[in-house]
């Protein structure tokens, strides 16, 4: 038996490594607190739970749930976009259903990319923009994210040779793991960026309603002409806290959306009638449950923010994401300095280098986990040496 190449060389996903490390910590009786991934803790409303469960007392509901979704998921889909952008997507041809985005971030590099391609990828970014690409054949070229600049890129600095050649520039703001967030201008740049170089622009969006402080995260379909060049990914998974039901969508150029959704067809029969159904319920329902949770990941930050800032660990206060992004204390590397504190106090966060060479430095805590929790890791941590 031989296993191709392309997965001889493909990393194991870095949560899937780290859950077998924690599993055995655990074995040996350790209480690891786990501030690494980015998954809600908090279950959707109970409307949408209720609504999910009795659609699957249906017995008409458990074939395939269709290659495009059903039509009433891609309305709704659309219609959050006009409601929460002010944005009027055809749901026909300019909306796609996606069994989590990060299925459609992958699958859109076989859609987009030819072997020895080139991808422009933020470093550090989330890990599946890069081994999408490599999956693809293709070749992630890293886009640095400096911390005096705000965790922007600077696009001008990418030559123009190096874009030219790019079939794909991705961006996401709210970011993780840096916890950035971007003005309507950066995205508007992107977009004439990308029409000078002929890239097609995916911009990843799943943190858009995870905001603090009055935030409010723009869209890349608003900037005028977007649609031209650009998709962009978002999710239920954060918004909704339904990151285990797996719905997420891609939305704007229809070129695009139809390559990415054909591409699917070939690979995946579509998402559980039920959670479609659900899914559109809560993309169209009350949305003012929203602003509730997100204080409570407010309160979070600050509770972690303080004992960072006590312990003399850097980091900027994010106004949106479930991230932040702390830098390393000298004489450690971000993975020496995540294994202290997993050692040292049973807390797991994730080292900055699993987002890319530019991550070193940083380590990434989530603040997906119960607050009591994270009250609980903060005491611990408050005394572990360093
Ligand atoms: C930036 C970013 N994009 C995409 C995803 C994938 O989300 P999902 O596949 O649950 O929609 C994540 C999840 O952590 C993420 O952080």
């Amino acid at each position: 038996m031989r296993v191709a190449k392309r997965v001889q060389n493909l990393p194991a996903y870095v949560f899937a490594s780290l859950g077998s490390r924690l599993r055995e910590l655990k074995r040996a009786g350790r209480d690891i607190i786990r501030l690494d991934i980015g998954s809600p803790d908090l279950p959707p409303p109970q409307v949408i739970v209720d609504a999910m469960y009795s659609i699957a007392q249906n017995p008409t509901q458990h074939g395939y749930g269709g290659y495009f979704g059903i039509p009433e998921l891609r309305q709704a889909m659309a219609a959050y976009y006009d409601c929460r952008f002010g944005v009027k997507l055809d749901p026909e041809k300019e909306v796609a259903p996606l069994i989590g985005s990060k299925e459609g971030i992958a699958n859109v590099a076989l859609a987009f990319v030819d072997p020895g391609d080139t991808v422009l990828v933020p470093d550090p970014g989330y890990p599946t923009y890069s081994l999408g690409t490599l999956l693809a054949g293709g070749v992630p070229v890293p886009v640095p994210l400096l911390p005096e600049k705000g965790f922007l890129p600077e696009l001008r600095k990418i030559p123009p040779d190096v874009a030219r050649a790019a079939k794909i520039l991705w961006l996401n703001y709210p970011n993780n793991p840096t916890g950035a967030t971007a003005p309507l201008s950066l995205l508007a740049e992107a977009v004439e960026f990308a029409r000078e170089y002929d890239l097609l622009v995916c911009h990843d969006n799943p943190y858009c309603d995870v905001t603090f402080d009055g935030y409010v995260a723009p869209s890349m379909l608003q900037v005028p002409g977007a649609m031209d060049v650009a998709i962009e990914f978002n999710s239920l998974s954060k918004t909704y806290n339904m990151a285990g039901w797996r719905v997420g969508m891609v939305v704007g150029n229809p070129v695009a959306v139809e390559a990415l959704a054909r591409t699917k067809t070939n690979i995946d029969s579509g998402i559980f009638l039920p959670i479609q159904q659900a899914a559109a319920l809560a993309l169209t329902g009350d949305q003012g449950w929203l602003a509730e949770r997100n204080e409570i990941y407010r309160e979070r930050r600050d509770i972690i923010l303080e004992v960072l800032r006590a312990r003399g660990i850097e980091a900027v206060t994010p106004q949106a994401s479930l991230y932040i992004w702390a830098r390393v204390p000298e004489g450690y590397t971000s993975g020496e300095f995540a294994e202290r504190w997993l050692e040292g106090a049973g807390i797991s966060i994730t080292p900055g280098s699993a987002f890319g060479a530019h991550g070193e430095g940083y380590v990434r805590i989530s603040l997906g986990m119960d607050t009591d929790r994270i009250r609980e890791a903060m005491q611990r941590l408050a005394s572990l040496e360093l």
